[in-house]
């Protein structure tokens, strides 16, 4: 890579002209100096004429390599979510999830993400069916998984999201079965493209968690829906609803006859948990 160096700053309107002028690819200002960026093709007998400054040769910048620098394993309780190559960076007694940061659907990297995880893990799943609306790359319903559901089902209303999900499940040790996925205690998790909508559930059909990562309109909306896939009594999270509409969302809860309902803020986003009411 050819870079340009000279002293001086970005605000130097003449100086940026002319480097723009003479070819740069780009412009950074670092510790009092401008360095422009040429295409390493540009023959070195041939450099566009600049004066007060150096040419300097400098090695290629795997940029790839310096965002993957920058992440951190993401700590949710006992859950800690990170990319396949920072595994061992888990601290031991934290349950692993491996989600591949910048892929589309939810990493562990958003706020609410976070948050859900931290709410699932506060939970007692073991012997619990847990529902997870809006699965996306099915962090959540995974997460509820390791933490010891005996079922966990993931919806998404994007039919992308199904391979996507069950690709990250398998990065996790779960194997495919017949009829889902399960994991290496024995646990049954699943995807499917749907949403929950006006259906009604037999007894034995209800879940005893449901987790949903969407917006407070659409909790709104499902509110009704919620509350008749649960069981009497079951935790429910709600995440994804910015502190300016969080009103929307208890307001919905308390007319659907939901009690205990908490709050807790990280940024402008809230997660709401709450208690399904008796029938
Ligand atoms: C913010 S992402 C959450 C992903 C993941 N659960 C997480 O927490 O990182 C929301 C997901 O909900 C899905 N979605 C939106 N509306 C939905 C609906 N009505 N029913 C089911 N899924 C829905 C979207 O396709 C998207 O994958």
């Amino acid at each position: 890579m050819l870079v340009y160096r000279l002293s001086g700053t970005l605000d130097d309107e003449d100086l940026t002209a002319a480097l723009w002028e003479a070819g740069a690819d780009g412009l950074e200002e670092r510790q009092g100096f401008v360095r422009a960026y040429f295409a390493v093709q540009m023959p070195l007998d041939h450099l566009p004429e600049l004066t007060g400054g150096e040419w300097l040769t400098e090695p290629e910048r795997d940029w790839q390599a310096d965002w993957k620098l920058g992440l951190k394993p993401v700590r949710a309780g006992r859950v800690t979510v990170v990319p396949s190559w920072l595994v061992q960076e888990v601290e031991p007694g934290q349950l692993t999830l491996i989600i591949e940061p910048g892929m589309a659907f939810g990493t562990g990297h958003h706020a609410t993400t976070r948050m859900a995880i931290e709410a699932l893990s506060s939970l007692e799943l073991r012997g619990r069916r847990v529902l997870d609306v809006g699965s996306g790359s099915g962090v959540l319903a995974i997460a509820a998984s390791l933490l010891g559901a005996e079922r966990a089902l993931g919806l998404d209303i994007d039919p992308l999201t199904i391979p996507v999900a069950f690709e990250n499940a398998e990065l996790n040790g779960f194997t495919r079965t017949a009829s889902g996925l399960k994991s290496r205690e024995g646990g049954l998790l699943d995807f499917a493209q749907g949403t929950l909508e006006g259906e009604s559930y037999e007894e034995q059909e209800r879940y005893g968690a449901l987790v949903a990562n969407l917006y407070a309109e659409l909790h709104d909306l499902l509110a009704a829906d919620y509350r008749e896939a649960m069981q009497a009594g079951a935790p429910l999270i709600l995440t994804g609803i910015l502190e300016g509409k969080l009103e929307l969302v208890r307001e919905a809860l308390e007319r659907e006859g939901f009690t205990g309902v908490q709050e807790r803020l990280d940024g402008e986003w809230a997660l709401v948990t709450a208690i399904n009411g008796p029938r």
